[in-house]
């Protein structure tokens, strides 16, 4: 079984890296606009499987879509990352041209694969995948959740001196400020996390994780990737294994929540078919209005990408 990751930048060959080492398939495809680029990083991969043990393949391509053919899944890392100042929505027009080239492409090869978009801004760069896809919803999705809630579980894991693997965690909205943690569905070892630390405690980690992608910039001087990459190469596994993990995903909303025709995170059922459910929590007042404040964040910058005429282009 094969997948694509497009884009050998950090994030990507670092998703290729996860996917290989955890021999997820057998053959990982990185391909990436810049000659020789994805080949050198897939092939430096392919170096640490007598190291690793391993037997998945890596394989470059320069931009040779017909290398990717039927693959399982693609996801799409390309475009440029932030910089410090910037916000994730600075990068839409650049993006948007490149996620929607790189989309016809894909469809080309893979009519039948699902697309987890990874680039930034990610919940309209989904939407502009989509648009360009004209696939089933269920097959177009964005990566964002596994990692913002990864962050959200490592702080917590680290101020409550717990193993991470017992911090579970759902996290709704935008892949942005407006992201927005639910304490109330945050649990340590099945223990409501409320009971084990304090509102002030846990407010400021809230607080933390939706500015985590900012400070990683603001040490790194670009975006983070070990962590995204992983967070991409967990889905990818949740699809390809038809695991039916529950994960919050960016998704194409058709009326759950009272919210229509917007991609955004909610929690998702994720295996063979892609998303398989779209599961509709009992938010309350307060959670509902801070989900509604975050879509209309997301609203916002999709307005701008259908403002720009990029599709029509
Ligand atoms: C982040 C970027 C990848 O959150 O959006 O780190």
């Amino acid at each position: 079984m094969k997948v694509t990751v497009v884009g050998a930048g950090n994030v990507g060959a670092t998703c290729a890296n996860v996917l290989a080492t955890r021999e997820v398939v057998n053959e990982v495809v990185l391909l990436d606009i810049k000659e020789g680029y994805a080949e050198g990083k897939a092939l430096d991969i392919w170096e640490t499987s007598p190291i690793n043990l391993y037997d998945t393949r890596t394989v470059g391509s320069t931009n040779d879509y017909s290398k990717t053919a039927d693959s399982e899944v693609v996801v799409i890392t390309s475009g440029l990352p932030r910089k410090p100042g910037m916000s994730r929505d600075d990068l839409i027009a650049t993006n948007a041209n490149i996620v929607k080239s790189v989309t016809e492409n894909v469809i080309k090869y893979s009519p039948n694969a699902k697309i987890i978009v990874v680039s930034n801004p990610l919940d309209v760069m989904t939407y502009c995948a989509f648009l360009t896809a004209k696939v089933d919803s269920s097959k177009v999705f964005g990566m964002a959740g596994v990692l913002d809630t990864a962050r959200y579980r490592s702080f917590l894991a680290e101020e409550l001196n717990v193993s991470p693997k017992d911090i579970q965690a759902v996290l709704m909205g935008g892949h942005g400020d407006t992201m927005v943690p639910l304490p109330r569905y945050t649990t340590v070892g099945g223990i409501p996390v409320t009971e084990m630390i304090s509102e002030e405690k846990l407010n400021a980690i809230v607080e933390r994780t939706k500015k985590g992608g900012g400070e990683i910039v603001n040490l790194l001087g670009t975006s983070a990737w070990y962590a995204p990459g992983a967070a991409a190469a967990q889905m990818v596994e949740a699809i390809v294994k038809d695991q039916k993990r529950i994960f919050p995903v960016c998704t194409w909303l058709t009326g759950q929540y009272g919210l229509k025709d917007i991609y955004l995170g909610v929690p998702v059922k994720l295996g063979k078919g892609g998303i398989e459910e779209i599961i509709e929590l009992q938010l309350n007042d307060a959670e509902k209005a801070l989900l509604a404040e975050s879509a209309t964040a997301v609203r916002d910058v999709m307005d701008v990408l259908d403002n720009m005429n990029v599709m029509e282009a």
